[in-house]
């Protein structure tokens, strides 16, 4: 074999030897890549499937209030929370209870609960807590700086039957 040829041969393989590896190392990445993406996909589906099985039953998101507010109804007194006020705290938080339900305490069950509670201090949220169906009653303590504070508002929401709202006046 000539000096030219086995020059040329020495550099068609080389070249294929580069564009193999290159191939094979983009051939790595990508199968990386690929199972990154297959790995994120997984556990984007099973966020999404535990959280839509819950907000599936989220079915009501209307605003409610008292049809005659002089005369609840038994429904009405079911859904409103009830806000008390505790103690404050060494460090100055006073602590604020929220449960549902004046009178007749709101159902916990998977089809039918308290989703969420919410607290505003002057319109501030202050607090946000949220419930699984039918494992944890709507039920919340919160404790929170009142200095400067001249209301405070709960909002609830029930699944099946809306959003509630109350408030308090602070002296
Ligand atoms: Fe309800």
């Amino acid at each position: 074999m000539d000096r030219r040829k086995v020059v040329k041969t020495l550099g068609i393989s080389a070249a294929l030897l580069i564009t193999g590896l290159i191939s094979a190392c983009k051939g790595g990445d990508d199968k990386s890549k690929k199972e990154i993406q297959e790995l994120r996909d997984s556990l984007k589906e099973t966020a999404n499937k535990s959280k839509s099985e819950r907000d599936k039953k989220i079915v009501n998101r209307t605003e409610m209030n008292f049809q005659d507010s002089e005369n609840p109804t038994d429904f009405e007194l079911k859904h409103t929370p009830k806000i008390k006020l505790g103690s404050k705290d060494e460090l100055s938080f006073t602590e604020v209870k929220i449960t549902v339900g004046t009178g007749i305490i709101h159902p916990t069950k998977v089809d039918h609960w308290i989703d969420f509670i919410k607290l505003y201090a002057d319109d501030n949220l202050v607090g946000d807590v949220e419930f699984e169906a039918g494992k944890a009653s709507g039920y919340s303590v919160f404790k929170i700086k009142t200095e400067g504070v001249h209301k405070l508002k709960a909002v609830i929401g029930c699944n099946l039957h809306g959003i509630w709202h109350s408030e308090i006046e602070l002296s």
